[in-house]
């Protein structure tokens, strides 16, 4: 079977400047089994995915996994008489809007607008509707005896952006992370960076006093480069990821581009990587790090 790959262009008016990010829609967040668990989606082929196409009979497995159940930082349960969410709403500290516009509600949940993924209920998700994330990322040029690098064949220069390896599935990624409950998502996207690839546990008092000088100054100047729907494999009919990713530069690299950087928190390893079209990253990643290349003029 050809997978069509499903692309929704994002308007340029959401991104900062001319970048585009092309985000592939339910390309890994469709078939197979749902990560952590033993659940099979069902199958949804390419033109079964938006649910203005009518299947005869659609009965994904409901699944919400005990990891959520309970905890403090998840929703509860949908039909727990408790839980009165505010749809397409800010519900108190929690941001239950969808970047995408309003969502619907079917039978009491809200509808994944981006369409089918072969599974319902929260998965491994802790929101039911949009789970909002944010993502830095951190970029400076690749220097060999202080002389940036210029691709061959593309004439162009060498970026370089701070990926880390995700300790649930191993994959290389954005070092991004969920907003916290009223926190600003720019804030979260420096948050992030600072908890897992840098490791601040690992600094002296004195260095974490410079770092944090210097953090505060080069993450006050990000551009947003992405902002909505995430092909992220966690995804349910029901509960589905959100993020904003922003560009933060370091054009000297004498900044950030200087740090040592240790993996720490959901990190299990962190490194800067060129960046061109060969690097393969967790979830819509690679589309977003596409979209800081063109921003830069960088090599791709
Ligand atoms: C990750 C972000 C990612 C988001 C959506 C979060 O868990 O930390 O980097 O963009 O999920 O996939």
């Amino acid at each position: 079977m050809t997978i069509k790959t499903l692309l929704l262009l994002v308007s340029s008016s959401l991104l900062n400047k001319s970048s585009t990010a092309m985000i592939a829609t339910h390309v890994k967040c469709r078939g197979g089994v749902y990560p952590r668990s033993t659940i099979q989606r069902v199958p949804v082929v390419d033109d079964e995915v938006s649910w203005s196409t009518e299947i005869k009979k659609y009965d994904p497995p409901d699944y919400t996994a005990q990891s959520v159940i309970g905890k403090p930082w998840a929703d509860l349960d949908i039909a727990d008489p408790n839980f009165k969410p505010k749809w397409n709403s800010i519900d108190g500290n929690v941001s239950r809007v969808s970047y995408l516009g309003d969502y619907s509600i079917v039978n009491g949940r809200p509808l994944n607008p981006m369409g089918r993924t072969g599974i319902k209920g929260r998965g491994v998700l802790g929101r039911w509707g949009p789970n909002h994330a944010a993502d830095p990322v951190v970029t400076r040029w690749k220097k060999t005896d202080g002389k940036v690098n210029i691709q061959e064949n593309s004439s162009r220069p060498i970026l370089q952006f701070v990926a880390i390896k995700r300790r649930d599935t191993g994959e290389w990624a954005l070092p991004g992370g969920m907003v916290d409950p009223g926190e600003r998502v720019s804030a979260a996207a420096a948050r992030e960076f600072q908890e897992e690839a840098t490791n601040s546990l690992l600094m002296s008092q004195a260095e974490k006093e410079a770092w944090q000088a210097k953090f505060n100054k080069f993450f006050s100047g990000g551009d947003v480069i992405y902002k909505g729907y995430v092909d992220d494999p966690r995804n349910t009919d029901n509960s589905w990821m959100e993020t904003v990713a922003y560009s933060f530069h370091d054009e000297s690299g004498d900044t950030v581009g200087a740090l040592q950087l240790h993996a720490g928190d959901d990190a299990v390893g962190v490194r800067w990587v060129d960046l061109d079209r060969q690097v393969q990253l967790y979830a819509s990643h690679q589309a977003i790090v596409k979209a800081v290349a063109e921003k830069l003029n960088a090599h791709y």
